[in-house]
């Protein structure tokens, strides 16, 4: 059982979930391949069928993105742990860090230092509930332009879900030289100072069961 102190730092975000999903619950969950890294999620055991029209409009206004670990985000975390993806010693932004699973994964992989890069104040929360779950350090951040140090890597992971969005790949380009970003939504991006190159195939998770196009998820790195 939760010590007081936990349940009340879990509660915020809790009942934020519950706006959207009444009686939905967060749970401790191990990533599958790497179950040491622990993040708090939505329990999978949610009868979705519960979701009305009403709601599932409330939740597409103003997602509750820090549930999940999208797909992008499982698999960098899995380039990171197999060192494809390599951030040994180097200073890490993750933008867009959701529930900081690709803050937390380059951190455990022995990143010097890790910003992670969230506007959303309840995923704030989150980022900073599983940094402490994992042992981990990380500074939180809102806004790229204030960390204080150069940057060696920039890593965003599904941050590309909306057009406007795509305004984001110029600034991950003016904060570092080097940029991974990971996106399932977008097929095909256009731009002259990145280059696609893998794909990989993975869920969310918990998985909610995304179009399977969702979990085709693209690497782009910038042209050096
Ligand atoms: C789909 S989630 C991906 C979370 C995580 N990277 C993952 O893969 O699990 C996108 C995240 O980007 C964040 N985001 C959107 N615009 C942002 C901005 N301007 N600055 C920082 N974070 C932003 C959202 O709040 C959300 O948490």
């Amino acid at each position: 059982m939760a010590s007081w102190d936990e349940a009340f730092i879990l509660s915020t975000p809790l009942l934020r979930l519950q706006t959207f999903l009444p009686g939905a619950k967060l749970r401790f969950q191990g990533l599958p391949a790497y179950p040491q890294l622990e993040l708090l999620l939505i329990d999978a055991d949610y009868d979705d069928s519960r979701i009305s029209a009403e709601q599932a409009d409330k939740i597409g206004d103003d997602p509750p993105y820090w549930v999940f670990c999208w797909a992008s985000g499982r698999a960098m975390v899995n380039e990171i742990f197999q060192g494809s993806i390599s951030v040994k010693g180097k200073v890490v932004a993750d933008f867009g860090s959701g529930a900081g699973v690709v803050a937390i994964a380059a951190a455990l992989a022995g990143a010097k230092r890790v910003y992670a890069c969230e506007i959303d104040p309840v995923a704030i929360s989150v980022i900073r509930i599983n940094c402490q779950r994992n042992n981990t350090e990380l500074i939180v951040t809102r806004d790229l332009d204030s960390i204080p140090e150069a940057v060696d890597l920039v890593l965003a992971a599904d941050v590309l879900y909306e057009a406007e969005n795509l305004k984001f790949l110029d600034w991950f380009l003016a904060c570092s030289d080097d940029v991974v970003v990971a996106d399932s939504r977008l097929k095909n991006l256009i731009h002259s100072q990145y280059e696609h190159y893998c794909t990989r195939y993975t869920t969310s998770f918990p998985d909610f069961k995304e179009a399977k196009a969702n979990n085709e998820v693209r690497f782009y790195r910038n042209r050096v």
